[in-house]
């Protein structure tokens, strides 16, 4: 969390260049959002600036968008880029875990870019369970992937063997910081994990739409 409340342009860079796909995945949820006929409350857990929710929703349904983040210099920057769109937006300034599991919002979609991938597979388990009594539509989770029977060290070096070069426009030290939250915050799990955590919570179906060039990032969605 230290690394995004002192550390947000060094992540804005990471997504300027689209090392993470955020564009992709972005287009995906404006593609899914836009097959929608019916009015949508839009939840984005963990919503940072909320740096692609104004192209992901726009000519859409979306009525209100809520963003949960615990990082302030991020909702304020998700103010300004929220600045003008056709909906309402309410941003909470709080932790999505107390909020979510707390039961304290509807919504009909519900979206989480890169974040629930911080909690251990219990506390992934009872968040979406959470999301599933309180979403009407369905959940979509953009999370990063391990392969079956890889261990946490063998994902952390394939990470950093993949990245590493690839990322020339950090300095060495931004590298090296995010590399460490990386390796001391992210919990991975396998796309199979990924979906029988969904179908444990109670969505009735769980499907992987997306998976990154360097197969280390997946977009799965849960329908209710
Ligand atoms: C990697 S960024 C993702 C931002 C955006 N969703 C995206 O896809 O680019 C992770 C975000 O999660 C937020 N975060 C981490 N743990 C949180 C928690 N428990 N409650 C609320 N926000 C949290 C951080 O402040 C940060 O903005």
């Amino acid at each position: 969390l230290e690394q995004f409340q002192k550390g947000w342009s060094t992540y804005q860079k990471i997504v300027d260049n689209d090392v993470l796909a955020h564009k992709e995945v972005g287009d995906i949820l404006h593609r899914t959002l836009s097959a929608i006929p019916d009015p949508i409350d839009f939840l984005d857990i963990a919503c940072g600036d909320a740096g692609q929710m104004q192209q992901a929703l726009a000519n859409t349904q979306v009525r209100h968008y809520r963003g949960i983040d615990l990082s302030q210099p991020a909702l304020e920057l998700a103010a300004k880029n929220l600045d003008g769109v056709s909906f309402d937006v309410d941003l909470d300034h709080s932790d999505f875990v107390t909020e979510l599991t707390g039961r304290h919002h509807t919504s009909d979609v519900s979206w989480c870019g890169l974040s629930v991938h911080h909690l251990t597979i219990d506390g992934k388990r009872a968040l979406m369970q959470a999301l599933c009594d309180t979403t009407s539509r369905f959940l979509m989770v953009y999370e990063p992937i391990m392969r079956e029977g890889e261990s946490l060290e063998s994902y952390l070096d394939r990470y950093a063997r993949l990245n590493k070069p690839a990322w020339t426009f950090l300095a060495p030290e931004e590298w090296d910081q995010i590399f460490h939250h990386i390796s001391t915050c992210d919990l991975p799990e396998t796309p199979k994990a990924w979906m029988e955590l969904g179908r444990e919570a109670g969505f009735m179906n769980a499907r992987e739409i997306y998976v990154d060039p360097a197969g280390l990032y997946g977009l799965y969605r849960y329908d209710r």
